[in-house]
């Protein structure tokens, strides 16, 4: 077979074009090919017609449908695939890169056969995953199965099994009995009734009305199967040193103070919980041929280690100077453990602290800082930072969603993830990423249709990003391709989260024209967008959205989707103002929380303003009172001053107790102009917002704005200074 031309997006997106211009020139009776592959594949031509067959000879082969092995060709998970009216031809070195050919063809097809087609793939990554805690809530072997199947269909090729956590040890250990029998079951399935509410207790196996369960060798042994059947290798992960409460319900011997309920993090100066650890470890890769073997290393609270007898003689001993020394020392022994057995360990990034072992792999999930410096020292990482990766984040605004953990990962967000940023590596470092994966952890996923509706079609995402190359990636490319698979998904009998209604409006500031320009998005493909600029409902009678709206003093935005006449959803609310504060010098007085910049400095002079989360990047965070003056350039005629504050009990975010204004001409004396205190409540948990508005005719060069921070964080989008 001659080599294909490398297709550029243009050329991709002609593609759909091309099928145009042939349907135009022959007998319409054959449907248009539709071609949507998730993830998109290196490079693709397509034909003229269709190869009549169905899903059943794809799968199990027939006439005319051949799967070749050809030692020639590079790529351990690299398929060619040719279709012709007369056949199809995949081709590929070995039975991983035919797998993900029949995959390819599974998802062309259609019911006038398989699109003629050549497509040249191969993936960026050697490691595209999802993670799914099954500590939290348990989850049948069935579901997990299930999960390996839809995985394999998108070409994800590593699940990383959470199978201990203070919510339950997950996976029967034979030396260890008592883990599965004392600590697999709890008082509570609700993890904020259980574990947030505080009634925590684990139940012996058996207990009537018990929560919880774990997997039998047996199960073990059949998803591991299953998946291999499916090219998946199954990661365990076992957590040491923190998060391992419930082992201690079976074992106290294993915790500093000897006894349940007393913390989650292993005795590190007892002898004990290294033999623990290799005994457990060696069950562990009896049953996972995984090449490596997840041992945790998250979020150790290290609070006994600093008081324990053991810990600290430990710590004398080794000249060690602090307790992150005592992590380090363990995940060292784990390493060497490990090694000798001709595996390799992987853990959570904090294994980075006291010092990396040296054949440890690192998975980067507080942000993407510790994934870098790891590949700068030569180790493996896998990049699944919190802020785009994390599947139980929400998906859509919090009051249109069951709860979640927090966070804010739309799907747009998600696929926007670019492990390796450019220019910032040397090409040898960057050999080190092996890949991404998307974290689902369950405290707040009691179900598996839940499960699935967190997951869906999110990890389709994090497929795409693991498989096709960064140039060939973009949002309005994948857009229409997700949507399409929303379907699939179901008739998959997969619980997949439709898509938001919600309108992503986001506006570019033009300070030499004065103008903000006003873009709106959709997750929906295709989305009629009607939106109004003066506050009032939009209806279908309302422009449709399709170039910037331009905004030069304010407009009250509403947008929202309308399908046969009828709104869908709620309208999205954007408030824009091109005021006189933008771009002017801001002075803090007060400490900013470096987690919630919005951005940076002049956030709050920017013209933007945030959406209904406070984690969608625009919202400025403070745990201080705001104390802050900004800088007009000269003394200037002012009429009103505002600034709009967020409540969200929840995760502690509170209205100021009370704003106030005062302006400077000399930007030393002071004149208060009124202090308006907060109208709402504190016991009030619903998501609510207050606008502080102060009038008047003020001259002067300095604006003072101070915001008293009653307990937890208070939150600003703007100040918006007229
Ligand atoms: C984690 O999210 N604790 C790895």
């Amino acid at each position: 077979m001659t080599s294909l031309p490398k297709l550029t997006k243009q050329v991709m997106t002609g593609a759909a074009f091309c099928c145009t211009l042939w349907l135009a020139g022959c007998a319409q009776q054959q449907p248009a090919p539709v071609v949507n592959l998730i993830p998109k594949p290196v490079n693709l031509t397509l034909g003229e017609g269709y190869f009549r067959t169905d899903s059943a000879s794809i799968c199990d082969g027939a006439e005319n449908i051949r799967y070749v092995i050809n030692p020639d060709m590079a790529g351990e998970e690299a398929y060619r695939l040719t279709v012709t009216k007369n056949g199809i031809e995949a081709q590929a070195a070995t039975e991983t890169g035919l797998f993900y050919a029949r995959q390819t063809l599974l998802q062309l097809l259609q019911s006038g056969g398989v699109p003629c087609v050549t497509i040249e793939d191969s993936p960026r990554f050697g490691y595209r995953g999802l993670h799914l805690d099954v500590s939290r809530h348990f989850f049948p072997k069935e579901e997990v199965m299930k999960l390996i199947d839809v995985m394999a269909y998108y070409k994800l090729n590593r699940l990383h099994f959470h199978l201990t956590d203070a919510g339950g040890w997950r996976i029967q250990i034979d030396k260890y009995p008592k883990l599965t029998q004392e600590a697999a079951f709890r008082t509570e399935s609700d993890w904020r009734k259980w574990w947030d509410g505080g009634d925590r207790k684990y139940l012996p196996e058996g207990t009537e009305g018990a929560y919880g369960g774990y997997y039998t060798k047996a199960d073990i042994r059949e998803i591991v199967a299953h998946a291999a059947e499916k090219h998946i290798t199954v990661i365990p992960e076992i957590e040491f040193p923190g998060h391992s409460d419930e082992v201690f319900q079976a074992y106290p011997e294993l915790c500093c103070a000897g006894k349940p309920y007393s913390g989650g993090d292993f005795c590190i100066g007892n002898e004990k919980s290294y033999r623990f650890m290799e005994d457990v470890l060696t069950e562990i890769m009896e049953l996972f041929p995984s090449e490596y073997i997840h041992i945790g290393g998250d979020e150790a609270t290290k609070a006994e280690w600093k008081t324990c007898p053991k810990c600290q003689a430990l710590m004398r001993r080794e000249g060690m100077k602090s307790v992150d020394e005592l992590q380090s020392y363990m995940i060292h022994h784990a390493d060497q453990f490990i090694t000798s057995k001709g595996r390799k360990l992987i853990g959570w990034d904090e294994i980075l602290q006291g010092g990396l072992a040296p054949n440890a792999a690192v998975m980067s999930w507080r942000g993407e800082e510790a994934g870098f410096r790891s590949v700068r020292m030569g180790h493996n990482v896998v990049m699944t930072p919190g802020n785009y990766m994390y599947l139980d984040f929400y998906q859509a605004f919090p009051n249109t969603q069951p709860y979640a953990i927090g966070g804010y990962t739309p799907i747009k967000k998600v696929y926007s993830y670019n492990p390796i940023p450019k220019d910032s590596l040397t090409a040898k470092e960057e050999k080190h990423f092996m890949g991404v994966q998307g974290n689902t952890w369950t405290e707040y996923i009691p179900t598996p249709e839940h499960l699935e509706y967190m997951m869906f079609p999110r990890a389709l995402a994090v497929a795409e990003i693991g498989w096709t190359p960064q140039d060939l990636r973009s949002w309005e490319d994948f857009k229409p391709r997700v949507n399409a698979h929303i379907p699939v998904l179901h008739r998959k009998g997969i619980n997949a989260f439709t898509l938001s209604n919600e309108i992503d409006i986001t506006m570019s500031v033009d300070t030499l024209k004065k103008q903000i320009s006003v873009f709106m998005d959709a997750e929906k493909h295709p989305a009629e967008i009607h939106y109004t600029t003066d506050g009032s409902e939009p209806t279908q009678a309302s422009p449709i959205y399709k170039d910037a709206v331009i905004v030069t003093d304010s407009a009250d935005i509403r947008a929202a989707i309308f399908k046969d006449g009828q709104m869908q959803g709620e309208p999205t609310v954007k408030r824009v103002d091109y005021h006189r504060g933008i771009n002017k010098p801001i002075h803090y007085y007060n400490r900013l929380y470096p987690g919630y910049m919005a951005g940076g400095m002049n956030a709050l002079l920017d013209g933007y303003r945030g959406s209904l989360t406070y984690l969608d990047g625009r919202w400025q965070g403070y745990l201080d009172n705001l104390d802050c003056v900004i800088d007009m350039g000269e003394i200037t005629d002012l009429h009103k001053v505002s600034s709009r504050w967020m409540q969200l009990t929840g995760p502690g975010v509170y209205q100021p107790t009370e704003v106030e204004l005062l302006t400077s001409e000399d930007g030393k004396t002071f004149t208060s102009r009124g202090t308006m205190p907060t109208t709402i409540s504190q016991d009030d948990s619903r998501l609510l917002f207050q606008e502080y508005t102060f009038w008047g005719e003020w001259k002067a060069r300095y604006v003072k704005v101070k915001a008293k921070n009653p307990k937890g964080f208070i939150f600003v989008d703007e100040i918006v200074i007229w």
